[in-house]
C-alpha cells in the first residue's frame, strides 16, 4: 500500500474534473431535515478503572479500606532490616458510621534512620510529575502517648528517590483530619513509585481514610484528571449519559448505584460493589456527574435504576416498584430542584445552590435483559410518575427497534428509544447505508446511547478473546465507526443523540473488562485510538440541516450537511477500501463555492493504532484542497476518513 505520506500530496493535487469516475451527489439546495443539537455526546460508567484509576484523579487505590473486608489490599507494610512494622484491618475502630473499619500500623521497632510504615501502590502506580502540588487529606488517631510525627511522602519503588515528603503532627486518641501538601521539584516524569506513611519511632496509628490528588480539572477539590478531562472536552459533547450501562442496576438490586450515598464529605462514602468485578469508591458521585457536565459545558442524560439488576432479580411493578420510583423522583429533585426543595437543599449544602438542567431521563439499562417481561410495566409506573412531577422532562426507554416488536414498550409512549450497537467493521459497513429506514419519522425520537466498531466479527467485546487485543480499536475499526457515525448523521433528524461506549480503559494487566474502548491511559499518561480521532473529526464539525446525498457505483460511504449561519457544507467521507477512490463530488444548489477548502484526513493501514508509547501514531492531518467547484474530483486515500469543509458566498 502507498505510503501515507506520498498519498496526502497526491490527494490534495487529484482534484480535476474528471467524469468517469463514482459518484458523491449532494444537494445543498435543500434542507431534508434539522441535525440534532445534541447529536454528539459520551456515554460513562464505572468499567475498566474508568473512574478510580482513570478520571477521578484520586491517587490512593482502597483509600477507606473498604475494597476487601479481609485485607487491607493496595497497602503493604514498609520497613527495613533494622525497623518492624504490621497492619491490619480493625473493624472495631471506624471512623463513622460509613466507613466501618479502619488500617491499624502498629510500628514496633523504628528510629530516625530506620522508619517503618505502610504503603500504596495506588492505581498502577503513583504518577510523579515535576513541580506538582499534591493535597494529601488524612484521618488519623493514636494509641496513648503518640501524638507523631508522620511522615507522608511520594517515593521512588525502590525507595531511593524521596520525590516529596511533610510532616503530620498533632495525632491524638480521638479521630482528626490532617491535611498537607506534596510539592515535587524537577524531575523525570515516572508512575514508578508509592505513597508512604512512616514514623521514625515505635507507635500505633489506626487510618480512616487517606487521599492523595495532583491537580485537578478546574481546581475541583473532589476533582477530574486534567489530561482525559481536556480530551473529552476536544470532543466537543454535548451531553453525558451517566451513571451506566450496566453499573447503574449493579448485580444485584441491592448494588445498584446509590446515588444517595455518593454525596458529601469522601469520609461519609463506603463505596459499593461494581458490576464489573471491584469495589467502587464512589469518590465519583451524583454531584461530581453534574459538575463533571457543567465543565464540559454538556447536558446530563440521567439513567434511573428501574427495578432490574443484571443477574436477573426484577422488582414487580405495583407497590413492591414504588419506593425505587420515590428514589428516581428524588434523585431527579436532587439535580433540577430549586433550595426550596429537599434535595435541591441537600445539593446546595453540597457545594452547589443552582439546579442543573435536565431534559432526558432515561429509564433502566438494556431492560430487554428481563426475561419476565416486566418492563412495559416499570417503564409505565416510572414515567406516569416522572410527567406528573415534572412534565417537561422527556422519557427514555431501553428497548430499542433492535429488539423484538414483542418486547416494545406498549403502554406508554416513551418519548425516546435507546439502542445499542457493538458490532464489528464488516456488519457496520453492510448495515450503515439503509440503517434507519426501520424509524418512523413520526415515532419516537432515537438515542444510540451505545455503540462501537470492534475489527473482527468473530470475537465480541467481552470474550476472553477480546482481552488478548490491544485494548484500544484500530483504524479498522475507526472506518466502521466513522460509516455508522455518517449513517446516524444522515438521520439526524431522528437520531437525536449518540455516543460511544465505553469511553476509558486503563491499559494496565487486569484493569480492563471490555475492547474496544475509545481512550487509554495509565497512570502517567493518556492516549485517544483512531476512533477517538475519528469521533472527534465528526463532532467537531457539524452542520444544524441535513442535506440529501447519493453515492453511485463506490464502496464510499458519506453524509453530508450545512451549517445555516455561515453557508458552510460539510462532507463526512469513509473510504473502507485498500484501494484509493476518486470520487467525483457534485454538489447541486449551491450558492457559489469557494475554490479552496479544508479537509481533515485521518488514514492509514488498517493494523494501525495508538497506545502509550505511540500515541499519535494515527492522527488526522489538515490540508487545503484546492480547485472546489460544483463537480470535482476528490481522491480518498486506501482506508480513510475525510471531513471536507467547503465554504459557499451566500
Ligand atoms: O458498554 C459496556 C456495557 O455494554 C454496558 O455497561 C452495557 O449497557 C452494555 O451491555
Amino acid at each position: 500500500m502507498k505510503k501515507i505520506s506520498t498519498f496526502l500530496i497526491s490527494a490534495t493535487l487529484a482534484i480535476s474534473s474528471l467524469a468517469a469516475t463514482p459518484t458523491f451527489t449532494v444537494d445543498a439546495g435543500q434542507s431534508v431535515g434539522k441535525v440534532s443539537p445534541r447529536l454528539y455526546g459520551l456515554m460513562t460508567e464505572e468499567i475498566n478503572h474508568c473512574y478510580d484509576g482513570g478520571l477521578y484523579a484520586e491517587l490512593i487505590r482502597n483509600r477507606a479500606f473498604m475494597d476487601d473486608a479481609n485485607a487491607p489490599a493496595h497497602w503493604s507494610v514498609v520497613k527495613d532490616t533494622s525497623s518492624a512494622a504490621t497492619i491490619a484491618l480493625d473493624p472495631t475502630n471506624p471512623l463513622n458510621n460509613n466507613l466501618t473499619t479502619s488500617l491499624r500500623l502498629d510500628v514496633t521497632r523504628a528510629a530516625k534512620a530506620n522508619a517503618a510504615g505502610v504503603a500504596n501502590s495506588g492505581y498502577w502506580g503513583i504518577p510523579v510529575h515535576s513541580k506538582t502540588r499534591y493535597r494529601v487529606s488524612l484521618w488519623a488517631k493514636a494509641g496513648a502517648g503518640f501524638t507523631g510525627p508522620l511522615t507522608v511522602a511520594i517515593v521512588s519503588d525502590d525507595g531511593k528517590q524521596v520525590y516529596a515528603t511533610q510532616k503530620i503532627s498533632g495525632l491524638t486518641t480521638g479521630w482528626k483530619k490532617f491535611e498537607v501538601t506534596l510539592k515535587t521539584g524537577t524531575v523525570a516524569p515516572t508512575a514508578r513509585a508509592r505513597f508512604l506513611i512512616t514514623l521514625d519511632q515505635p507507635g500505633t496509628v489506626w487510618f480512616g481514610l487517606v487521599s492523595l490528588f495532583p491537580p485537578t480539572w478546574n481546581d475541583r477539590p473532589n476533582g477530574l484528571r486534567k489530561d482525559l478531562m481536556q480530551m473529552l472536552v476536544d470532543l466537543n459533547p454535548k451531553f453525558l449519559r451517566f451513571p451506566g450501562g450496566n453499573y447503574l442496576e449493579g448485580d444485584r438490586i441491592e448494588d445498584r448505584f446509590p446515588w444517595q450515598k455518593t454525596l458529601g464529605p469522601i469520609e461519609d462514602r463506603p463505596g459499593h460493589p461494581c458490576p464489573w468485578g471491584y469495589h467502587s469508591s464512589d469518590g465519583m458521585g451524583l454531584l461530581e456527574f453534574l459538575e463533571w457536565c457543567e465543565d464540559m459545558k454538556a447536558e446530563p442524560v440521567l439513567a434511573v435504576y428501574a427495578g432490574y439488576s443484571l443477574k436477573g432479580a426484577h422488582v414487580n411493578p405495583g407497590p413492591d416498584l414504588e419506593p425505587f420510583v420515590q428514589e428516581a423522583l428524588e434523585e431527579i429533585e436532587y439535580v433540577t430542584g430549586d433550595t426550596n426543595t429537599t434535595w435541591g437543599t441537600q445539593r446546595a449544602k453540597n457545594g452547589h445552590p443552582e439546579p442543573f438542567k435536565l431534559n432526558y431521563v432515561e429509564i433502566g439499562n438494556e431492560d430487554w435483559f428481563d426475561k419476565s417481561g416486566s418492563y412495559d410495566g416499570r417503564f409505565a409506573q416510572f414515567y406516569d410518575a416522572i410527567k406528573a412531577k415534572y412534565p417537561q422532562l422527556k422519557t427514555i426507554s431501553t428497548m430499542g427497534n433492535d429488539q423484538p416488536e414483542t418486547s416494545h414498550v406498549k403502554s406508554r409512549q416513551p418519548d425516546m428509544i435507546d439502542e445499542h450497537y457493538y458490532r464489528s467493521t464488516d456488519e457496520f459497513l453492510k448495515m450503515s447505508p439503509d440503517y434507519a429506514q426501520k424509524y418512523d419519522r413520526h415515532g419516537p425520537e432515537i438515542f444510540v446511547g451505545e455503540w462501537a466498531a470492534h475489527e473482527d466479527a468473530a470475537i465480541k467485546p467481552w470474550d476472553a478473546g477480546a482481552r488478548k487485543q490491544p485494548p484500544t480499536p484500530s483504524l479498522k475499526a475507526a472506518l466502521g465507526d466513522a460509516a455508522f457515525m455518517a449513517a446516524m448523521e444522515r438521520n439526524a433528524d431522528v437520531i437525536k443523540m449518540q455516543c460511544y461506549a465505553p469511553l476509558f480503559v486503563n491499559v494496565n494487566p487486569g484493569a480492563r473488562q471490555w475492547r474496544p474502548d475509545m481512550i487509554g491511559y495509565d497512570a502517567l499518561s493518556a492516549y485517544g485510538s483512531p476512533s477517538y480521532y475519528a469521533f472527534q473529526m465528526f463532532s467537531r464539525k457539524v452542520g444544524d440541516e441535513i442535506l440529501a446525498t447519493a453515492s453511485l457505483q463506490t464502496a464510499v460511504q458519506g453524509c453530508a450537511t450545512r451549517d445555516s449561519k455561515t453557508g458552510e457544507l460539510i462532507l463526512k467521507l469513509v473510504n473502507p477500501q485498500p484501494t484509493e477512490e476518486s470520487l467525483n463530488i457534485e454538489i447541486k444548489g449551491a450558492s457559489a463555492l469557494d475554490s479552496k477548502a479544508e479537509a481533515v484526513l485521518l488514514a492509514g493501514c488498517p493494523e494501525d493504532t495508538n497506545s502509550i508509547s505511540r500515541p499519535r501514531n494515527v492522527t488526522p492531518v489538515t490540508l487545503t484542497v484546492r480547485g472546489v467547484k460544483p463537480a470535482f474530483t476528490y481522491t480518498l486515500p486506501p482506508y480513510s476518513i475525510v471531513v471536507l469543509k467547503l465554504k459557499t458566498h451566500q
